[in-house]
Order: structure tokens, then C-alpha cells, then sequence
């Protein structure tokens, strides 16, 4: 392989990042400051429909969630919305009111996120514990998860090959894997409006509500120079993974990529 095909794989670099400690500093500094009106946003920014791609992002995974002694950790949790998704589908699917035998793991590398993860968790009494981690050094062993899940997170580190490779090493053999992203619409009648509303409506609006108008420039760059799905189904292939599919929804603006540690 060339050095220009593993370029797009590098990892995010927001502007003024000379580097990848730098990239994952200014990542973590943003949503440290957005973090009291990020899920004002998400659901503002995206009609409500967030919600949706999350509880779909977990019923994907209902196999596993079913299995009272698996372990899950969401990865890049935020403010714990796919954390929370998990365990309710968990919970419907091991019934009465059973939780299975290990709590629930999101992890995160922006203090504030965290903290409101587990205002949300006590007040809607999920059991899901949230730890301060950077995706690219995870502090947990090899091979213990059944299954590890991202939303809207992946496209934000500084090093994909990295994430990749931190995934598959927490994951068990036959572990899923899945991955929840935006991507850049390239074709279809949407395409077009869909950039628009991304490239020019969101950006202002975000930065209106927000205060933090970097915070939202910076989300349609990252989207557009993030690989497309083809691309990061191969990029997974690379890294190890086996049975990688994807499904594209929102006409193609969002993407769940599911994957095996073999
Ligand atoms: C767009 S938010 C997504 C939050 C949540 N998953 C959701 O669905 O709303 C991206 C999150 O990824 C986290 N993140 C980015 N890079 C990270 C890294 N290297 N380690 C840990 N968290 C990271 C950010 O702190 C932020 O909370």
C-alpha cells in the first residue's frame, strides 16, 4: 500500500493541530466546552433523529445484549446516549428489569462529558459506569469485551489505525464491534441538500446556540475528510476485523459499520 491511500486513515486534525497530541487536546478542549448544550444540539441539529440511530445502533447488537454475562463498553460515550441505549435494550431483552451480570462501560477523555453521563445515569437510574479514558490508551485489559460500540466519537481521534487496534485488543475472539458515524452523502437526490444544510445551516445555528463556533465548523470538516463507508470497511478489513457490513441511513448521511474481532 502507497503512503497517500493511508493518509485519509490518519486521524482527525482540527485546524492549527501540527500533530496528533494536538489534535486529541483541541478535540478534548471542545467538547469540554460544549458539553452543557451538546444534547441540546444533537437533537436540535438533527430533528430528534439522533435518538433513533442510537436505539437502531443497539438493537443491531441485541444477540449479545441478550447474554446476561456480556460486557459492553461505549467508547467516545459523551454524555452517555448509546451507553443508555445499550441498557435499555438490554434491559428489554433480558427482561425484568434484569441488568446481566456487569454493569455497562462508557468511557470518555472530556471531563465535563463524563460528568454529565452520570447526572443523566442517577437520574434516570441506569447502572451504566462511565470512566475518564482517551480511546487511544484504554485502561482496560485484552480481550474482555463482547462488545465495544462508538457513536459520532470515531471520526474524532487523532490516530484510526490506533482506535482500530485498541478496539480489536479489548475486544474477546468474536467480539462485535460497531461503529456509528456521519458521513458525506456523495450521490442521490439528498446528497446536495444534505451538504448544504451541513456545510452552511448547521454550522451557524450550532455555533449560535452553542457559543463555540469552532465546535461546529469543525464537525462538517471532520465529515467531509473522514473516509467514506467502502473505505472504512476496508480500513477494518486492514486492522483485523472479519464480517464487517454496514448499513447507511439518512440517505447515507449516517453509517453503522458492524465488524468481528476473528
Ligand atoms: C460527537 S461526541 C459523541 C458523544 C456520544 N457518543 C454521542 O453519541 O453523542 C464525541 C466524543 O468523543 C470523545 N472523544 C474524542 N476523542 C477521544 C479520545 N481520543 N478518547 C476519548 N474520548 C474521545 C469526545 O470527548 C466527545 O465526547
Amino acid at each position: 500500500m502507497t503512503a497517500e491511500k493511508h493518509a485519509p486513515f490518519a486521524g482527525t486534525r482540527p485546524p492549527g493541530a501540527r500533530d496528533e497530541r494536538e489534535a486529541a487536546a483541541r478535540v478534548q478542549e471542545m467538547f469540554s466546552r460544549i458539553a452543557p448544550r451538546y444534547d441540546l444540539l444533537n437533537h436540535f441539529l438533527s430533528f430528534s433523529l439522533d435518538r433513533i440511530w442510537r436505539r437502531r445502533t443497539a438493537c443491531r447488537f441485541l444477540p449479545i445484549l441478550r447474554r446476561p454475562d456480556a460486557r459492553v463498553l461505549d467508547l467516545c460515550c459523551g454524555t452517555g446516549d448509546l451507553a443508555f441505549a445499550l441498557d435499555r435494550a438490554r434491559e428489554k431483552a433480558l427482561g425484568d428489569r434484569s441488568r446481566g451480570s456487569f454493569p455497562l462501560f462508557g468511557s470518555d477523555f472530556a471531563q465535563p462529558m463524563l460528568d454529565r453521563a452520570r447526572e443523566k445515569a442517577r437520574s434516570n437510574s441506569h447502572t451504566a459506569v462511565f470512566v475518564a479514558a482517551d480511546a487511544l490508551r484504554l485502561p482496560f485489559a485484552d480481550a474482555i469485551f463482547d462488545l465495544v460500540t462508538t457513536a459520532f466519537g470515531f471520526r474524532n481521534l487523532a490516530n484510526y489505525e490506533d482506535g482500530l487496534r485498541e478496539i480489536a485488543r479489548i475486544l474477546k475472539p468474536g467480539g462485535e464491534a460497531g461503529i456509528l458515524e456521519f458521513s458525506e452523502p456523495s450521490r442521490g437526490p439528498m446528497a446536495g441538500v444534505f451538504r448544504f444544510y451541513f456545510r452552511h445551516i448547521l454550522p451557524r445555528l450550532g455555533g449560535a446556540i452553542s457559543g463555540n463556533d469552532d465546535a461546529y465548523a469543525y464537525l462538517p470538516n471532520s465529515v467531509a475528510k473522514f473516509p467514506q463507508p467502502e473505505e472504512l470497511s476496508e480500513f477494518m478489513e486492514r486492522a483485523g476485523f472479519r464480517d464487517i457490513r454496514f448499513s447507511s441511513w439518512n440517505f447515507g448521511s449516517v453509517v453503522l459499520h458492524s465488524a468481528k474481532r476473528p
